[in-house]
């Protein structure tokens, strides 16, 4: 196998088979338990509310969820802002299951496309965030370039991103993190100016509620799917950014950006 269809098999087993069956453990749980499964990788509260702040949404602001996973994040930022901010918002996933599953759990618009082309005119969209997607996508360049075509000017760009401290001593095949330099560079070369930062280890830990659920959530996955090669490798992947986290070599970095 290239290392180019590892990784998209990898991207597979993680974001889309899994989410198929995410959905199918929700609908097992009930409804209550889908916003925290449905956060796979922006994980806690505490970091979209940091994030959601950034935003400045108004009243009707069209806003975007650039690689929505499952869509938690925006059925979150719905739930919670409902008295400030109500929408338009569109999801946009590549994973064609994520995609149909967000927009069954959530019934938010939902559009299955790669953030590097997004179906959007030039301008159309006054805020967006991206949790989780630029060490997975490739071309992080592109798809900041993308981003920054969709959004007005002056729009904000909310962004969680898992970084790089340094060279790691394990490798995943589905993801290629930036270093904070690097990031950096990519949003200033795209047009992007940051307007705030923070190391999402001072935000507070997800209330044990939310992590019941989506844990409970998890061993609904498990307990139907846990001789899958698909589950099998998603967790391989999960096990790996584990490690990394907890050494220290990865780490998750939260973002208030400004299109220029
Ligand atoms: C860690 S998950 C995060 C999902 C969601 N943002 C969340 O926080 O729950 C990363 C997502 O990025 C998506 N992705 C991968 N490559 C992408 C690309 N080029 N454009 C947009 N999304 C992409 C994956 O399919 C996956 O759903």
């Amino acid at each position: 196998m290239t290392d180019e269809a590892e990784a998209d098999s990898s991207l597979e087993a993680e974001f889309d088979t899994v989410a198929a069956w995410t959905e199918r453990a929700v609908a097992e749980l009930g409804e209550d338990h889908a916003i925290p499964a449905a956060c796979r990788g922006s994980g806690r509260p505490a970091d979209l509310a940091w994030l959601a702040d950034g935003l400045d949404l108004h009243r009707g602001d069209r806003f975007l969820d650039a690689g929505s996973g499952l869509g938690g994040p925006t059925a979150w930022l719905a739930q919670e802002h409902r008295s400030d901010w109500t929408g338009p918002a569109v999801l946009a996933e590549p994973m064609a299951h994520a995609a149909a599953a967000s927009r069954r759990l959530f019934g938010l618009p939902t559009v299955a496309a790669w953030t590097e082309h997004l179906p959007l005119p030039d301008e159309a969209v006054d805020a967006a965030w991206s949790l989780g997607v630029l060490d997975v996508a490739g071309d992080a360049r592109a798809l900041l370039a993308e981003l920054h075509r969709v959004l007005r000017p002056g729009a904000r760009l909310g962004l969680l991103q898992l970084v790089a401290r340094g060279e790691l001593s394990e490798e995943l095949a589905s993801n290629d993190f930036p270093t904070d330099v690097s990031l950096h560079r990519a949003l200033a070369a795209t047009g992007f100016r940051v307007s705030d930062r923070l190391d999402a280890s001072s935000l507070p830990d997800a209330p044990a509620d939310w992590s019941r659920r989506a844990d409970a959530v998890d061993a609904v996955v498990a307990r139907d799917h846990g001789d899958h090669p698909d589950f099998v490798e998603a967790g391989r992947q999960q096990e790996i950014l584990g490690r990394l986290m907890a050494a220290g070599e990865v780490v998750t970095v939260l973002l208030h950006v400004q299109r220029c």
